[in-house]
């Protein structure tokens, strides 16, 4: 567990357990059922959720280094991991995919997606990654924009539901943020 100021929320944020399952994807569904409905319709929340119950999408949140931060202890705040991908571009080798970053609506708009962002940014960049892309929901655009990721096409993320969701791709291959402060990490 490691604690960081996040301005007015102190975040204790730790590795993902495959305990933490149910209340992972109960955060996922709500934050994008709240947070992206102005930019989705209620088909494509519903395909949104179905996506997160299926039993693959657990195989996902376990292979992709997921941080979890609370906001006191058993109050899940946000997610953020990332995956090794082939190489962005010939020269650069090692490219990490951010991705699972979800906010609790309850916390939004306090600076803890910027902060979970670049903080996977780090972890990645100390595993070697010099490049970083994310499949962008349309109303997290502004949030990578914010960060200096710039848009390189569009895409389709599929759903079993058959309402496939429209997404943007986004790639940086600048170095992560600065902190404000270094976590120390206790776990
Ligand atoms: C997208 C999401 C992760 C942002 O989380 P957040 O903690 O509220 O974001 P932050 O407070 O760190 O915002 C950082 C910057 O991103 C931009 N931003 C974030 N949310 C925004 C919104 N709804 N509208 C416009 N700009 C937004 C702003 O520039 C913001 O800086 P500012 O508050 O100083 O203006 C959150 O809304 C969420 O969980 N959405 C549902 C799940 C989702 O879409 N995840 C992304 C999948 S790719």
């Amino acid at each position: 567990m490691t604690d960081t100021t996040n301005d007015r929320l102190t975040l204790q944020h730790r590795a993902y357990r495959p305990d933490d399952l149910d209340t992972v994807v109960a955060l996922h569904e709500r934050a994008f059922a709240v947070l992206a409905k102005s930019h989705y319709s209620p088909d494509r929340i519903a395909a949104h959720t179905a996506l997160v119950r299926d039993p693959a999408y657990a195989e996902e949140l376990a292979r992709s280094h997921l941080r979890l931060a609370f906001e006191r202890p058993g109050v899940l705040a946000a997610t953020a991991g990332w995956i090794r991908v082939p190489g962005l571009a010939p020269g650069v080798p090692k490219t990490a995919r951010i991705r699972k970053v979800f906010v609790d609506p309850r916390f939004a708009r306090r600076g803890i997606a910027r902060w979970m962002v670049s903080d996977t940014e780090r972890r990645a960049w100390k595993q070697g990654c010099r490049a970083f892309i994310v499949r962008v929901t349309v109303n997290a655009v502004p949030l990578y924009e914010k960060l200096g990721y710039e848009a390189t096409g569009d895409a389709t993320m599929l759903t079993s539901t058959g309402a496939d969701l429209p997404v943007v791709l986004m790639a940086r291959t600048t170095p992560p943020a600065a902190l404000a402060e270094e976590p120390k990490s206790l776990d």
